[in-house]
């Protein structure tokens, strides 16, 4: 099969010839038409994750969209979204025009979604199950709530944002760090958007998110840590939840234990990789629901599987600006 390669640690994959897996009998294969290049991936090759360094060369990529063609319990053609381990366990994931799979991880995408088409399901993937599960699962959004997201721009963002509207938040804050970052989240229905600004400190930034906010945060969904989460919490008001998912600003975060204490706040952690397939499976088909009827979207560009490797490198120099999709076979 053609596939992205990965031959160096933290360096892009190309497109080489790689050897067929052979499936087991609990295996699927299936042709891969997309595939989204996310910060995981950059993050498992770098081999620097707590994953530890994946053996090489592999094929990395932690999802994608494509067509059954063999697998003990779709029929042949089936259009399925897949999640793989690549990068997080040994074996090869999505950036190839084939991937093998284990038949239980695969999620029939029902004809009521013809209509998103498999690059935007690709781009929204893993994380919109993040965004939606951080919301309906950790944080447990009650109609009426504000929410603060950070990193409104991200695709974990966008789905936040779009999504805390239709759990029924009264408003909704963004939190961004580029411009074209603001106007995706101001495009995808915040009520208001917060520049992060380069070394601002705790307390300045908190005061200009307060500035945004009415009255009290009742749920802020994380992706960055760092400053940006330590001035979030010293909003949130009384059982307030922030949710952290990522650490794109930083690993660390300072919180204070009189402010959690005297509001009952909670600082909880979120990882996909803690759900049941039922969970995941559920929270995509349920964005991807929404996506159908026109509710939700994400930034998107699809790029030739050929140029894997330029839009490797935008992803990790930060210049991509939108989720990149490959179009595979
Ligand atoms: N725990 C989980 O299960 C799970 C699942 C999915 C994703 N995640 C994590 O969530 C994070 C976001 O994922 P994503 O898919 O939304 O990624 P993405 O689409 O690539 O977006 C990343 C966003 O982070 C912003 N950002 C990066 N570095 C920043 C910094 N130092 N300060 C402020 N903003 C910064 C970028 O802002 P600009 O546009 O301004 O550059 C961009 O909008 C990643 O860390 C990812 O690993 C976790």
């Amino acid at each position: 099969m053609r596939a992205a390669v990965l031959t160096a640690h933290g360096r892009p994959p190309t497109v080489a010839e790689h050897p067929d897996r052979v499936p087991g009998p609990d295996d699927a294969v299936v042709a891969v038409t997309a595939a989204p290049i996310v910060p995981l991936d950059l993050l498992c090759a770098s081999g620097t994750s707590y994953f530890g360094a994946p053996a090489l060369p592999y094929v990395p990529g932690v999802q994608g969209v494509g067509r059954v063609r063999s697998s003990p319990s779709l029929p042949e053609g089936t259009r399925v979204w897949f999640p793989t381990t690549a990068g997080m366990a040994p074996g090869d994931g999505s950036l190839a025009t084939e991937a093998c799979v284990p038949d239980a991880e695969l999620v029939a995408l029902p004809d009521e979604l013809v209509g998103v088409t498999d690059p935007l399901v690709a781009a929204m993937g893993l994380s919109a199950i993040a965004a939606w599960m951080v919301l309906t699962w950790r944080a447990r959004l009650q109609p009426g709530e504000q929410v603060l997201v950070l990193g409104a721009g991200g695709v974990v963002g966008q789905v936040a944002v779009q999504a805390a509207r239709l759990l029924g938040a009264r408003r909704v804050v963004a939190a961004c760090r580029s411009e074209h970052a603001q106007e995706t989240a101001r495009a995808r229905g915040a009520d208001a958007v917060v520049a992060l600004l380069p070394d601002e400190g705790q307390v300045e930034l908190a005061g200009r998110l307060a500035a945004a906010c009415d009255g009290p945060i009742d749920v802020v969904v994380d992706p960055l840590f760092g400053v940006p989460a330590s001035a979030a919490a010293t909003l949130l008001g009384r059982r307030g939840r922030l949710v952290n998912l990522g650490s794109s600003a930083a690993e660390a975060a300072v919180f204070g234990s009189g402010y959690l204490r005297s509001h009952t706040a909670s600082i909880l952690g979120y990882t996909n990789n803690d759900l049941t397939t039922t969970e995941r499976n559920e929270a995509l088909l349920a964005v991807l629901r929404y996506a159908a009827a026109g509710d939700l979207t994400v930034s998107h560009r699809v790029v030739p599987f050929d140029d894997v490797a330029l839009a490797w490198a935008a992803q990790a120099d930060g210049s991509a600006r939108e989720r990149l999709v490959l179009e595979i076979g």
